[in-house]
Formats: C-alpha cells, sequence, structure tokens
C-alpha cells in the first residue's frame, strides 16, 4: 500500500497523523510510506527525521498522482488539497455528525473517506482509539492552562510568609478528557470535586481522590448502550443548573468537558454563574466547538467577564504536540494493520464492526446512516 501523509493546514494545529516511528512500522510490513514536506515540522518530526526511517518526501501534485491511503489529522488537510478521487481513501478525523455538509463535499470526487472519531467505543479496538488519546492530552493541557492563567498557585503550602490555601478545581462532565483533567489538577495539588451526569463516573472521579459532586436528579437513564450521556429532558438540566450554581460560586477554576456525540454541548455555566465567581478566576470550556458548556464561551477567544477569565481553545491537544501525534500515530497504524487484507491493501470488509462504524462515503456516495440522517 501506498500511504501518504498530509500536512495540516490549521495555524494552531501541530500533530501530524504518522510519526517516523509509524513510518518504520508501516514500512516493515512492506508498504511505501510518502510524507508531505514540513508536516511534521510543529511536532518536533523534520522531513529528515522520515527519510531516516524511509520515508519519501514530497509536495503537490505528486502526493496524490497515484492511488493511495491519504492520512491526516483533521479533514481540513484534505480540504485543502487538490486531486482526492476515488483511488484514494482518507483516514482523518472528519467531524462527520457535526459538520456532515463537509464530508458531503469532500466525497463528491469519489475517495472513499474513513472517519476515525467513529471508531467503536469495543475492548479490541482500544489501541486504535483516537478520540481516548486525544482527550487524554487535551484533559491536561486544559488544566496547565487554567493553572498558568490563574493567579495563584494550586497546591496548598505552609511557608514562614503565612498559609497559602490550595486551589480549587470543578470539572464538569468526567469521561476521558474530564477524568484526565481531575489527574492533573490533583497532581499539581489542588482541592478537585468532579461530576457528571452518568451516576457510573462518580466512582471513578473518587478513584482519583477527587471529590464527586452527586445532584440530587434522576439520571439513571442518562448513559446510551455505548457509554455515552444522553440529552437530557429540559426540566432536568434546568434543575441541574440549580444545583450546580453552589459548585461552580465556590471553584476558583472550572473545566468543562461535557458532550454529547453528535449533539450541541449542554449549557452547564450561566452568565450568573460566573458572575457568582470570584474575580481573577479561570473557566476553561472544552466543548467551544460544539457550541461550549459555558454560556460566554468564545471559540479560540479569552473573554474577561467581570474579572472571571474564559478560555475555550479548539487546539489544546496540540499543546503537547508531540505526544499527541505519537499516540495518534499509533491509534492509526494499529486500525490500519486491522483494515489490511491479505494483498497488503485495504480491505473494506462489510461485515466488519470497526468498518462500518467508521466507513462514511465510497464512490461518491455517502454510506453511513447517522450521517444521512444528520444531511437529511
Ligand atoms: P464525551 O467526550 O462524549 O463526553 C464527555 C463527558 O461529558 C461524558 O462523560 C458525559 O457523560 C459527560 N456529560 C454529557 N452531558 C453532561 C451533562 N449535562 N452534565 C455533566 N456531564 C455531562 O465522552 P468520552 O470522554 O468520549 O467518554 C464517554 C464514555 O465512553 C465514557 O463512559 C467512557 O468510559 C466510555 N469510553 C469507553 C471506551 C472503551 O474502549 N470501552 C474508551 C473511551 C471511553
Amino acid at each position: 500500500m501506498r500511504i501518504v501523509v498530509l500536512r495540516e493546514p490549521a495555524r494552531t494545529e501541530r500533530r501530524v497523523a504518522l510519526t517516523a516511528e509509524g513510518t518504520a512500522r508501516l514500512l516493515k510490513v512492506g508498504h511505501t510510506v510518502m510524507v508531505e514536506s514540513k508536516a511534521g515540522v510543529r511536532a518536533g518530526i523534520p522531513d529528515g527525521a522520515y527519510e531516516d526511517a524511509g520515508a519519501n518526501i514530497g509536495q503537490g501534485a505528486e502526493l496524490l498522482d497515484q492511488t493511495a491511503t491519504v492520512l491526516a489529522i483533521n479533514g481540513s488537510a484534505a480540504h485543502r488539497i487538490d486531486g482526492l478521487n476515488k483511488h484514494h481513501t482518507l483516514l482523518a478525523l472528519l467531524d462527520p455528525l457535526w459538520k456532515p455538509q463537509h464530508v458531503e463535499a469532500l466525497a463528491k470526487n469519489g475517495p472513499t473517506l474513513i472517519s476515525l472519531e467513529l471508531i467503536p467505543r469495543v475492548t479490541r479496538a482500544q489501541t486504535m482509539d483516537v478520540l481516548s488519546s486525544m482527550a487524554t492530552v487535551a484533559g491536561s493541557e486544559a488544566v496547565l492552562l487554567a493553572a498558568r492563567t490563574l493567579p495563584k498557585m494550586f497546591p496548598l503550602m505552609m511557608t514562614a510568609a503565612g498559609t497559602v490555601a490550595p486551589a480549587r478545581v470543578l470539572v464538569l462532565g468526567a469521561g476521558v478528557a474530564g477524568l484526565q483533567a481531575i489527574a492533573t489538577a490533583k497532581r499539581l495539588g489542588a482541592v478537585v470535586e468532579g461530576y457528571d451526569v452518568r451516576p457510573a463516573a462518580a466512582e471513578q472521579i473518587r478513584s482519583l481522590g477527587a471529590k464527586a459532586v452527586e445532584l440530587d436528579l434522576a439520571t439513571e437513564d442518562s448513559q446510551d448502550s455505548g457509554g455515552y450521556a444522553k440529552e437530557q429532558d429540559a426540566e432536568t438540566a434546568s434543575r441541574q443548573l440549580e444545583l450546580l450554581a453552589h459548585h461552580v460560586g465556590q471553584a476558583d477554576v472550572v473545566i468543562t468537558t461535557a458532550a454529547i456525540p453528535g449533539a450541541a454541548s449542554p449549557l452547564l455555566v450561566t452568565t450568573s454563574m460566573v458572575e457568582s465567581m470570584a474575580p481573577g478566576s479561570v473557566i476553561v470550556d472544552m466543548a467551544g466547538e460544539r457550541g461550549g458548556n459555558c454560556e460566554l464561551s468564545v471559540l479560540d477567544e479569552e473573554v474577561n467577564h467581570q474579572g472571571v477569565i474564559i478560555l475555550s481553545p479548539s487546539d489544546l491537544a496540540s499543546g503537547s504536540a508531540a505526544t499527541a501525534s505519537q499516540m495518534f500515530s499509533h491509534n492509526v497504524v494499529s486500525f490500519l494493520e486491522h483494515l489490511t487484507g491479505e494483498d497488503g491493501n485495504i480491505k473494506l470488509d462489510l461485515e466488519d464492526e470497526l468498518t462500518v462504524g467508521t466507513l462514511v462515503a465510497r464512490d461518491g456516495v455517502i454510506v453511513h446512516p447517522r450521517i444521512l440522517e444528520k444531511l437529511a
């Protein structure tokens, strides 16, 4: 198989889909790799490192002039490049449930599109779980950003200059990113509380040494069969806000990570809740790309509301671009191994749940039922 790695176009995107180690792993089993020039530079991987691993460096038309499996982090890398057609299979984070029209446009010339965020969360796919890898990095980065922005230190300190109280951190949404945020804030010495609408998350929060916020809400039915949160009815959502208000008002830092796959993110921090926080407090809203969990968040901008700083960066995982790229590369190589048939090419086995779950389009047509539903 000929594998092509694209450079990411976004100014803030520093990750690359395949590392030099990943390249070596693919070459070892007989594939060839062409990396777009400078694709890895911002993750600390110069072109020379890929060449040392055995890849070719290319650019422009030569990237897609033959049949290829194309790797990218974001769909935007493929939107930028001309010539993606039925001879190509693209594996990337295409965000098809949130931006189905983008995927529809990309599908027009017939490439096979495989969306990595749709890899089912089943045990045998854990080594391929790009979403968990990126959420792990982003959750940690969110806390580091908050710690840098907060005008206080995180740990309790008894010094000759007096006792310094620890920072109080509240994490809303305790999935992969939220649990990593809790673990990072604990390591930095903060007093940490976590909350999730799924009752099962309370035990995980406690296992990290944080306090689980338990609200007097009927949320036994809050989880679907895949382990994801479902949208709540309006009455439960409004009661949740009422009960969370006290916890938000007490916090120096609030990290929000709550998401519903394919839907707008739930509102968890209202303007009046922000106004109840002490000036200097910090909110990092990790759900900004889906509308945000905080009413005042503006994606990729710093908002100062009565002294409370609200940040909603879309590029948190790029903060540790080398680690994020290493994990992404590992996941994508494992997935490619899974998809490769005996002849060394991609084999789309429509009996396989990983293939069916991630195959978005082929031959110019969207084939994924959930995306067709969104487009309708
Ligand atoms: P996500 O990114 O879709 O959402 C983040 C968190 O927000 C979730 O924990 C969700 O319950 C929470 N949330 C949604 N609405 C909320 C609200 N109104 N208030 C408070 N919290 C709210 O989720 P993520 O991190 O992708 O994980 C979701 C589930 O998938 C978890 O149960 C996790 O354990 C499971 N999982 C399973 C894996 C496997 O291989 N079996 C791998 C990774 C995750």
